[in-house]
This record gives structure tokens, C-alpha cells and sequence, in this order.
């Protein structure tokens, strides 16, 4: 094994390899192997220099595609110029550390990839400070866990035009396929690839939420168990709801442990974490006076579902003041799941519509539906004929207007709201699914309630309102207290 500046075997020698993968973790790796299946040759090197000759041997065939490097400077030179470097590490700080390291051995042309799940806000400061050194500085969205990587994930992509020539033939090549089409596209530049993956994830919470939400209503109200469920998330699989989380919720629903040969969920604890992602999104949709309410309750949710102690003395002191009602059919469940999805998913693309104009990206929703159609972890049937409803008639902009969708909603809607108030009565929370339901009730009608809250505000804090039809602002003539 070669040591220090040299380079490890491999078929570049000589000639430089068509990108640097630095990073050999589960997604570094996976897509490195993905880089060399599709023909490229590929730098490898990782911050723990013994990572990289296990990962070559396990390489197989695929080594000869494959440069191991145990130094940067040994890397950065096995790269052909102009570089693609992708650093598949941590994101925060190990980034920032990272291209303080690197930089100085790089030319002009170099271009840098964060392939991690960073927050945008990062990317748009680092670009900023490599801008003017010749360097470029990409944030890209990587979506649909270690099988993706390895096989065809869907890829968001940030950065200079510059760097998209140079990585794009790459980035197709090992993309996800959606019938001949590549799930990768340059989205925009500085932040626009972390932030549509930032978005992706927030939808992404929703959904897990909301399936996670019927699993729930019909454990503890139904009385189910995980493999009835289970089936019946095999049977949705095969409807409108066609995705990759239903189908991986099926799956788990139907696993067995082998430690104890009952359901994989029954033995798993009830509390999940979160790396930030869904977080991100709402403080940025909040930031820019949106308000994604399902992905709210989701996070939301994940938290909650910490607080075990707290649930665990309140259980038996809280009264159930549960009533009566049937267990909603599932066809109902279905389509309430169908109309919260859709509901989730126009959420995220306010978001994204609402960033787009604040950064000035130009984002085009409808290619980003479609890089979402395979690959990542949102994948789903749906988001075919959201592509489609993006390119046709599309009121205001506004996905849920779009008549494909209105006809969705109006198939759907009703079950939601029967299985909304099945989950009120019985005493099962849906916070995603009542958060989905009470943001279409909102945007449904033209007169909502805000008089009242203006009202309130001039009545105790003289902070003025408008009057209908009138320009200006005016103050009320308040009652006074008794
Ligand atoms: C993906 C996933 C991936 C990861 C999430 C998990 O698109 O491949 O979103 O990025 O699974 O980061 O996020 P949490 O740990 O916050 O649930």
C-alpha cells in the first residue's frame, strides 16, 4: 500500500481522474462505486487514511476505476484539471475546514462539491468567499439514502454554470433514471441545490409523519396489528399513494425481530431524532412570513415523541375524554393520506417558490418535480402530475389550484376530513394530517378571520387596521371595558 504524497494503483495514473471523491462514509462510498459502475475514473481519499485500502479491496472490479490517496496533496494531484472534488463529510464546520485545507493546492477552474445535507445559508457564504479566487464552490442536494447513492440517487444541484458543465456529464450519468430522463439538474446558483434538498427533507417529515399518524389510528383506535397494517400499506402501494415511504413503511410494518419474532416496530422505542433538516425549513418558510404547518406538526411531532417521561406520568392522570366513533374505512385512510400528501407537498413548494424570489434563483418547480420522481426518499406517483400541473394552467402559481390537483383534493379532501374527526373523537393525534386539513380551509376561503385578530391588537395596543375597500390606516372606536 502506498503511503504518504503517493497515489494508490488505479487506472488514472498518468492521465488524472474525472472527479475526487473525499469522504468514504456510507454515501462517499456509494457514490464513488456509483462514479466508477458508470465508467468514470475516480480519487478516493478519506480523513482516516485506513478507511481507503478496506474500501479499494472491497471495490472488486470497480478498483481499477479507483485511486486511493492517503494525502490531500496526493489526491488534489491524482485529479485531472479543471477538478471536480465532491467532499461526501460531516457538514458545518468539517466543511469550512475542509476547503481551508485544500484550497491552496487547487488551480483556477476547480470546482468543489458539498455533496452533504448542509444548510444554505453556509453554501451562500462559502461560494461568497471563494468568489474572485478562481475557485467554485457547489452545494449539492443528495437525496435517497446509501441505495441511492449507490445505484441512482436524485441530486439537487447549486453553483456556477461553470461548474455544471464540468460535473454534469457525471451527474447524469449516475443520477436516478425517471424514463430516460436524469433525476440531477442545476437548479440555480449559490444555495438553491442545499436549499431545494433542505425543502425535499421538510416534505419529507410530513409525509413520514402523516403515514406514521395512520399506522397510529389504526394500532390504537383500530386495534390493528403491525402486519394488518403492513398488508394494507402493501395494498396502497399499488394506488395513487405509490412511493418509496409507503413502500419502505410496508416493508417495516412486515418485518420481524429476530431477537424476540415479533414486529420490528413493536420493539423499537417511540421517540425519533432529527438531524435538522425539517427544522431548517421552517425557519426559513417563517423567516419569509410562510407557514408550513405540516411539516411543523412532523417536527413538532419528533419532538413530543422525546418527551417519553413526561408521557409516561401523564397516561394515567390525563382524562381520555374520548368518544365514540368508527374507525374510518381505509379506503378513507387511503385517501386522506393522498390529500395530506398533496397538501404537504404544495406546502414545500411555497416555500420554495417564496425563496426563489427572495434569492433570485428562478427556480423551475416543475423540474424540480421531476428530479424528485425517482431516487429520493419523496419519490412518488404523485409527483409525475405535479411536474404536469407546473408546466399546464397553474393559477397564481399555486400548486392546489392547478386543476389536476383540485380534482385530487376534491376526491380526497372529504375522507381527510372524516378521518380528521375520527382522530379528534377517539383520541388519536393527527397533527399532520388535521395541520394539512386546517391549512386547505384556510386557503379555500376568501374572507378568513383576521379582522378579529386586528381588532384585538388596536383594541389593547392602538396598532391600527385597514378598512375593506379603504387605503390607509385606521383606529377603532373600542367599547370601553366594564
Ligand atoms: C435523503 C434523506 C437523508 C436523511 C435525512 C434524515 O433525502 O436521502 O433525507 O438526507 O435520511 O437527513 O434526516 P433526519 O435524521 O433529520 O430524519
Amino acid at each position: 500500500m502506498a503511503t504518504g504524497t503517493q497515489a494508490m494503483g488505479g487506472a488514472t495514473d498518468g492521465m488524472g481522474a474525472d472527479i475526487g471523491v473525499y469522504g468514504l462514509g456510507t454515501m462517499g462510498s456509494a457514490l464513488a462505486l456509483n462514479l466508477a459502475d458508470s465508467g468514470f475514473t475516480v480519487a478516493v481519499s478519506n480523513r482516516e487514511a485506513e478507511w481507503i485500502a478496506p474500501f479499494l479491496a472491497e471495490a472488486g472490479p470497480l478498483a481499477e476505476r479507483l485511486t486511493g490517496a492517503e494525502s490531500l496533496e496526493a489526491f488534489v494531484a491524482a485529479i485531472a484539471r479543471p477538478r471536480s472534488i465532491l467532499f461526501m463529510i460531516p457538514s458545518g464546520a468539517p466543511v469550512d475546514a475542509m476547503i481551508a485545507a485544500i484550497k491552496p493546492l487547487l488551480d483556477e477552474g476547480d470546482t468543489l462539491i458539498d455533496g452533504g445535507n448542509a444548510d444554505f445559508h453556509d453554501t451562500r457564504r462559502r461560494s461568497a468567499e471563494l468568489e474572485g479566487t478562481g475557485l467554485h464552490f457547489v452545494g449539492m442536494g443528495v437525496s435517497g439514502g446509501e441505495a441511492g447513492a449507490r445505484n441512482g440517487p436524485s441530486m439537487m444541484v447549486g453553483g456556477s454554470d461553470h461548474s455544471w458543465e464540468q460535473f454534469q456529464p457525471m451527474a447524469e450519468a449516475i443520477a436516478a433514471d425517471f424514463e430516460g430522463s436524469p433525476c440531477v439538474a442545476h437548479l440555480g446558483p449559490d444555495g438553491a441545490g442545499h436549499f431545494v434538498k433542505t425543502v425535499h427533507n421538510g416534505i419529507e417529515y410530513a409525509d413520514m409523519q402523516m403515514i406514521a399518524e395512520v399506522y397510529g389510528l389504526l394500532r390504537d383506535a383500530g386495534g390493528l396489528g403491525a402486519v394488518e397494517i403492513g398488508n394494507l400499506f402493501a395494498e396502497w402501494q399499488k394506488g395513487p399513494l405509490s412511493s418509496y415511504l409507503i413502500e419502505v413503511s410496508a416493508a417495516a410494518l412486515l418485518s420481524v425481530d429476530t431477537q424476540t419474532g415479533t414486529p420490528m416496530v413493536d420493539v423499537i422505542r417511540d421517540q425519533a431524532g432529527q438531524k435538522g433538516t425539517g427544522r431548517w425549513t421552517l425557519i426559513e418558510a417563517l423567516k419569509m412570513g410562510q407557514s408550513a404547518n405540516t411539516i411543523e406538526a412532523a417536527v413538532g411531532a419528533r419532538g413530543w415523541s422525546s418527551e417519553k417521561a413526561v408521557r409516561e406520568m401523564a397516561e394515567p392522570l390525563l382524562p381520555e375524554g374520548v368518544q365514540d366513533a368508527p374507525l374510518p374505512e381505509p379506503g378513507d385512510l387511503e385517501q386522506a393520506l393522498l390529500a395530506g400528501r398533496i397538501i404537504g407537498h404544495a406546502q414545500g413548494f411555497r416555500i420554495l417558490s417564496a425563496a426563489s424570489e427572495e434569492f433570485e434563483w428562478s427556480l423551475d418547480m416543475a423540474r424540480i418535480s421531476e428530479i424528485w420522481r425517482a431516487g429520493c426518499i419523496i419519490r412518488s406517483a404523485l409527483l409525475d402530475e405535479f411536474a404536469d400541473a407546473f408546466r399546464g394552467e397553474l393559477p397564481g402559481g399555486h400548486l392546489i389550484l392547478a386543476p389536476a390537483v383540485r380534482k385530487r383534493l376534491e376526491e380526497s379532501v372529504p375522507a381527510l376530513r372524516r378521518v380528521v374527526a375520527a382522530g379528534a373523537l377517539l383520541g388519536v393525534a393527527l397533527p399532520a394530517l388535521s395541520a394539512a386539513l386546517a391549512w386547505y380551509d384556510t386557503m379555500r376561503r376568501a374572507r378568513g378571520t383576521a379582522n378579529m385578530i386586528q381588532a384585538q391588537r388596536d383594541f389593547f395596543g392602538a396598532h391600527g387596521f385597514e378598512r375593506q375597500g379603504e387605503e390607509g390606516k385606521f383606529h377603532g372606536t373600542w367599547n370601553p371595558l366594564p
